[in-house]
């Protein structure tokens, strides 16, 4: 039997009516961008987040790139971001015109070290891009210490941890932008692509609303350059029906991991996920690492009996070619960033992953070992 890495449709399909509702009410109104389908979306994931200001945006990129934009950050400015994350991160900070520069990850949490990100301020630095990796909050007492001490904006790139929590609050509403995606494979995953940026200030959330579309304000008179990063409404009246299940989506990755944490654990040679004190973890991932430069085996071993599974991530983005001309990264500079390059593999936890399947996983796993 195969085990799949994520299955959409096992979410999708059991509320397909719900969604065909939602697609003929779009239908019939003939409002496809922006308008009352987004407003409304804004303002649920507002009150489910606990955030002031929602601005749904065309993906989680877009989020970042429009925070970075209405932040003001451009050529010549510095912005501190982990290495190991997803490329967007550092790619929108590079589309500014700013440079990224890399810090390193906690082995544990997979998320940014802020000790190591002291060594990466200049006088160029403008801000810092903690990552909330694969479903939990990084260290954010940690990050405003070192923000404040620096005078540093924030903004969270909370595209794998919309909900997560962190001291009990949500991912993405302690500083100034958190950013979030609709990725089919994220925990609210949409039909296609879309994001959202949160904010609890009134200004950034007003310049960032006239950036979503092209700085515009009235119609056709620009304060200021922006871009088209639109939410369409057929895609917020899905997620709209979407985030009506998402307690169910986070309870059924929970019980996931939950489970594997369990089966999985004392194996000599795998290291199992941790949660950080003060964190409610939601899973976009559950990462292993495997030690003894045995992660490739293992992957190849899985795939061969049908187990998706996948390396999030192999290229740390200081080894990235487009980043090449930047920093000196001499081989071993963020060293625990490129050990876990090599040791982390990811395994299925999506929510409607069927126990039986779970369990053909954790049997492959013990064989392995
Ligand atoms: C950490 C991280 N940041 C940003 C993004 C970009 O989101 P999107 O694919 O919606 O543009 C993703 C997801 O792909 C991500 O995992």
């Amino acid at each position: 039997m195969n085990v799949p890495l994520l299955d959409v449709n096992a979410q999708n399909h059991p509320i397909a009516d719900e969604l065909r509702a939602a697609f003929e009410r779009v239908l019939a109104s003939g409002y496809f961008i922006m308008g009352a389908e987004v407003e409304k979306f804004e303002a649920s994931t507002a009150e489910y987040l606990g955030a002031k200001h929602a601005i749904g945006v065309s993906s989680g990129t877009d989020a970042i790139l429009l925070a970075l934009m209405a932040l003001g950050i451009g050529q010549g400015d510095e912005v501190i971001c982990p290495s190991f994350t997803f490329f967007a991160t550092a790619g929108c900070i590079a589309r500014t015109g700013a440079t990224p520069v890399f810090c390193e990850s906690h082995a544990d949490t997979f998320n940014i070290d802020f000790s190591s990100a002291e060594a990466c301020v200049t006088e160029r630095t403008k801000a810092v891009m903690p990552v909330h990796l694969f479903g939990q909050s990084a260290d954010m007492k940690a990050c405003q210490a070192f923000a404040s001490k620096h005078d540093l904006a924030v903004i969270e790139d909370t595209a794998q941890s919309m909900g997560a929590r962190y001291d009990s609050k949500c991912c993405g509403t302690a500083s100034d932008f958190g950013t979030y995606s609709f990725f089919p494979s994220k925990n609210l995953g949409g039909l296609g692509d879309g994001g959202l940026l949160v904010t609890q200030d009134d200004e950034l959330a007003d310049t960032a609303t006239k950036m979503r579309n092209h700085g515009m304000h009235p119609r056709y008179y620009h304060q200021m350059v922006g871009g088209n990063f639109r939410l369409d409404a057929l895609q917020a009246a899905l997620l709209s029906v979407k985030l009506t299940h998402y307690a169910d989506y986070t309870r059924g990755r929970q019980q996931n991991a939950a489970y594997y944490l369990e089966k999985l654990q004392d194996l000599p040679g795998l290291i199992l996920p941790t949660t950080a004190d003060g964190n409610e973890h939601i899973w976009n991932q559950f990462t292993i690492r495997v030690l003894d430069g045995k992660r490739d085996a293992l992957k190849q071993a899985l795939v061969d009996q049908g187990i998706g599974c996948e390396i999030y991530y192999p290229v740390p983005m200081h080894q990235q070619q487009c980043f090449a001309h930047l920093a000196p990264h001499a081989k071993g500079n963020l060293a625990v960033t490129e050990q876990l390059a090599q040791q982390v593999l990811s395994i299925p936890v999506y929510p409607e992953l069927p126990r039986d399947q779970q369990d053909i996983v954790v049997s492959a796993i013990k064989n392995f070992f």
